[in-house]
């Protein structure tokens, strides 16, 4: 918990400087992703990695905890069945808004746009609720503590140590010392962030700096926040969802109402894609329905290793 950390620019640059090591190893102050921008050289690319693994959104080892990590190419089969779809349904200078919501740090959604990129009237939405990151300077000197955007707990960072949130929860001396942290600095600096303390607090974007430079470039191509249960409004003729795994915890009813509120946001004969990759490695296997709207209704038109869900949680079902 304490040891290994890298929680300094300078640090930082060392461990990206040495080739060759095992980076999982490290603990990484998740601000750190801010020290990325612009082209990222290999190495660069592999430390990012490294730290968005760590950066987690409730507790990973319980139902509906997931980590930021994810990466290029990982939903190639999917935007390859989507391509199919689009071409039997929308000629190619037919407007083509697509949503790709809990789209993490946006990289797969990068995927899709510069697959969609020849058609003048594609654009790519990719949002994510937690979109950043809070770094408050804590009461304590040389202390920072981090907060996903939900105000929860990611990390506190103290001179030479990270201590994980999920590292509190574990042992009776990571319960007695996280009560002993919260107790000093947790609310505090909720209360920095809600009162936006001048100085007294930063925001690092989560989205990847090649996603950044790609929206800055492009206006077809944007990122911003938005929330499964309770999305903004928009219309879209493409909404995806993969690997949201907060959906695990829904019951059927809470489910429908998930659906529900997407549907709303759904164009005439627009395409709606949840699904999963099946296990965390690169290879995993992907798991995805893809259903139209017709109606009021979802009519199933595609599913990819067995579907997400049976065809039923979608057809006959009445969404509006
Ligand atoms: C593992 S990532 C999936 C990234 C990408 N879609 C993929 O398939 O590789 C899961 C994402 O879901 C996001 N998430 C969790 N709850 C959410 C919510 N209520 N609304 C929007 N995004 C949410 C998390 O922040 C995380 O970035």
């Amino acid at each position: 918990m304490l040891t290994r950390a890298v929680t300094s620019p300078e640090r930082l640059r060392s461990i990206v400087g040495s080739a060759g090591r095992r980076l999982g190893k490290y603990r990484y102050a998740a601000f750190l992703v801010g020290e990325f921008e612009g082209d990222l050289d290999p190495r660069q690319e592999r430390v990012l990695d490294a730290i968005y693994w760590q950066i987690s959104v409730g507790d990973r080892s319980k139902p509906g905890g997931c980590h930021k990590w994810t990466w290029r190419s990982r939903l190639r089969q999917v935007d390859d069945a989507l391509l199919g779809l689009l071409e039997t349904r929308f000629a190619a200078g037919d407007r083509l808004r697509v949503h790709d919501m809990a789209a993490s740090n946006a990289v797969t959604s990068l995927d899709l746009f510069e697959l969609l990129r020849d058609r003048p009237m594609a654009s790519v939405h990719a949002t994510d609720f937690f979109d950043r990151l809070f770094v408050v300077d804590a009461a304590l000197p040389g202390w920072k503590v981090v907060l996903n955007a939900d105000r929860s707990l990611l990390q506190f960072v103290g001179p030479g140590m990270v201590v994980r949130r999920s590292s509190l929860e574990r042992t009776p001396f990571g319960k007695a010392l996280g009560a002993g942290l919260k107790a000093l600095l947790y609310a505090k600096a909720v209360e920095a962030v809600e009162a936006q303390t001048p100085g007294a607090m930063a925001e690092i974007e989560l989205f990847h700096p090649h996603c950044v430079r790609a929206a800055a470039e492009d206006p077809r191509f944007t990122l911003g926040r938005d929330n499964l249960f309770d999305p903004a409004p928009g219309t879209y003729e493409v909404i995806r969802v993969m690997n949201a795994s907060a959906l695990g915890e829904l019951g059927p009813e809470q489910s429908s109402r998930f659906v529900k509120g997407l549907f709303a946001r759904l164009a005439e004969g627009g395409l709606f894609i949840l699904g999963l990759n099946v296990g965390d490695g690169a290879s995993g296997q992907i798991r995805a329905t893809i259903c139209e709207r017709s109606g009021g209704f979802l009519k199933v038109v595609k599913e990819l290793g067995g579907g997400i869900a049976p065809a039923e949680s979608f057809e006959g079902r009445k969404f509006a």
